[in-house]
Order: C-alpha cells, then sequence, then structure tokens
C-alpha cells in the first residue's frame, strides 16, 4: 500500500532517533515516553543527574530503547559535549523536542534581571543552540524534525511571567524563522503551544484554589490538561505526516486562545 495511504506507516515512529531536553520530569518526560513507547530511541535530558537518572532506570525496566545526558540547555560547551558523545552512540537524532523551560514569578517592575536573563537563555537561547548543533548533521542526511514547545503565553500576556511571555513569543518566531532557513533540507521545525498542565512549573497555580476555578471558567473545555493530551501533536509532527508543515504552531490549550 501506498505509504502516504496508510495512518500506521504515516504516523509511524519506529525506528527512530529522538533528543527530548528537559525530559527528566514535567512534560518533557510524558513526551520522551510517548516517543519511547512508539519504537523510538530517546535520549533524556536535564541538569539535576540524580533525577535523570531516576527517569533513565524507569524507562530501561519498561524495556523502552533510551540514553540519558546531563547537560545545561543553556551552556554551549555542555551541549557540544554531550552532542560528541550522543552521536558517536546514536547518531544524529531525527527529532529534537525543545522541552526544556523555566518560569520564575516576579511582578515586571521588580523582576530581577539575573532571573531574566535565565528565562530568556533557557526557554529561547537554547532552541537555538542545540538546534545548531545538530542542524548540520540533519542537512547532510536531508531530514529532520524540530519541535519547539512554545506556550500559550507565545500569544497571551500574563501577571508576573514578563520574560517566560517574552521568551516563548521569541520562540515562536524562532520556529518560524528556523522553517524559513532550513525547510529546503526536509528539516520540518514547528511547535506544540500547551495550554495549563499540572507540573512541578504550574504547582502554584493548580494549589491556588482561587487561579483553579478562574482557569476551569476560562477554559472553554472546561478543565486542565492532561499531559498525554500533547502526544497527538507530538506524533504528527514528529513523523512523515507532517512532511509539508513547515513554522506552524499547534495549540493544545482545550480552546483557550478560541475564546474571550
Ligand atoms: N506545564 C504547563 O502547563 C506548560 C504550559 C505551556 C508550556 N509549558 C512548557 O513546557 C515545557 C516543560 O514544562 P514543565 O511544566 O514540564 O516544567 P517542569 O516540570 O518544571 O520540568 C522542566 C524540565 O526542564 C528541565 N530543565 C530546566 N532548565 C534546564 C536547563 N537549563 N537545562 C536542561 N534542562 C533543564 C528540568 O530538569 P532539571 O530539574 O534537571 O533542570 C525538567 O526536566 C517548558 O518549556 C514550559 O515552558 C508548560
Amino acid at each position: 500500500m501506498n505509504n502516504k495511504l496508510s495512518t500506521k506507516k504515516l504516523f509511524s515512529l519506529e525506528g527512530r532517533t529522538a533528543l527530548v531536553t528537559g525530559s527528566s520530569g514535567g512534560l518533557g518526560k510524558t513526551l520522551a515516553e510517548g516517543l519511547a513507547l512508539n519504537g523510538t530511541h530517546v535520549i533524556l535530558n536535564g541538569r539535576n543527574r540524580a533525577k535523570l537518572e531516576k527517569t533513565f532506570t524507569e524507562f530501561k525496566g519498561k524495556g523502552y530503547a533510551v540514553s540519558h545526558a546531563v547537560f545545561d540547555v543553556t551552556n554551549a560547551e555542555e551541549i557540544q559535549s554531550a552532542v560528541t558523545s550522543l552521536t558517536d552512540e546514536t547518531g544524529v537524532p531525527d527529532i529534537i523536542v525543545n522541552n526544556a523551560g523555566i518560569n520564575p514569578r516576579y511582578p515586571l517592575e521588580d523582576f530581577p534581571e539575573e532571573e531574566w536573563d535565565a528565562v530568556i537563555n533557557t526557554n529561547l537561547k537554547s532552541a537555538f543552540l542545540v538546534s545548531k548543533t545538530f542542524v548540520k548533521g540533519m542537512m547532510v542526511r536531508q531530514s529532520g524534525k524540530i519541535i519547539n514547545i512554545c506556550s500559550l503565553q507565545s500569544e497571551l500576556g500574563r501577571d508576573t511571567i514578563a520574560p517566560y511571555a517574552a521568551s516563548k513569543g521569541g520562540l515562536k518566531m524562532l520556529t518560524r524563522n528556523m522553517a524559513t532557513e532550513w525547510a529546503r533540507h526536509n528539516i520540518q521545525v514547528n511547535g506544540i503551544a500547551p495550554g495549563y498542565f499540572k507540573t512541578a512549573m504550574t504547582k502554584p497555580l493548580f494549589e491556588n484554589h482561587e487561579f483553579d476555578a478562574w482557569l476551569r471558567n476560562r477554559t472553554p473545555a472546561g478543565r486542565w490538561g492532561d499531559p498525554e493530551e500533547l502526544l497527538g501533536a507530538l506524533f504528527f509532527l514528529a513523523s512523515d505526516a507532517s512532511s509539508f508543515v513547515n513554522g506552524q504552531l499547534i495549540f493544545v490549550d482545550g480552546g483557550i486562545t478560541a475564546a474571550i
């Protein structure tokens, strides 16, 4: 059968390799597990070695093909040395998911400058640094998928998270610019923009009853997302099904950006 007519073949992730940054916990862990469960060799990443090794051991125990690499996505030298050992082991990944992110909260007029820089470097510059290190190998191979984890804040502002919104708005434009420059090499660069999901990052929000009630009311679907609900968009963007999709963001947000 023509591969393009079979959902099984079109969405297949079997035998691929993927690097998912910030996958020791939170959404990145679920994204990594979704890929691993479907036959992709996943390279896990985080800064905290003990946390990363716990997830690595858990995934190994489930029988997944998995490696792990401790590096800070804001540090070009650490990325470079991790890349050298990774590419020796698994080759240039077919899929990069730029997921690592942070979100400290302060009123904008009091935002500490070092925290501002950390947010921009972790959420925005990292996607440039990590992608840049692998993309030449993707160009030689003439195939690749880069998926940038954006946010509602790629489009909408909110109190106390100005650099986060600036970084995620920037990541949306970086996604479009990467697609503009690299699509001709058969590298598809796209973004997933999650709404609200319960992780360490959103703990102060879901533990706040007032916020929780506000969010349920504000979201057309009337609830928080389940991290596994991001996998449909991930599988689409990571597989051949998105071979002519370039520079797009898929919002997985229960309809928040569709309604006021
Ligand atoms: N949760 C949501 O509702 C939501 C909504 C929209 C977008 N997002 C985005 O989704 C992504 C994941 O968020 P999350 O909620 O899963 O956050 P999380 O639970 O706090 O997890 C963040 C992950 O990133 C890693 N990380 C942070 N800084 C890093 C660095 N400099 N280098 C390497 N790894 C780093 C952390 O590992 P270490 O602890 O080892 O550093 C951890 O594995 C972020 O980009 C976030 O902006 C989340």
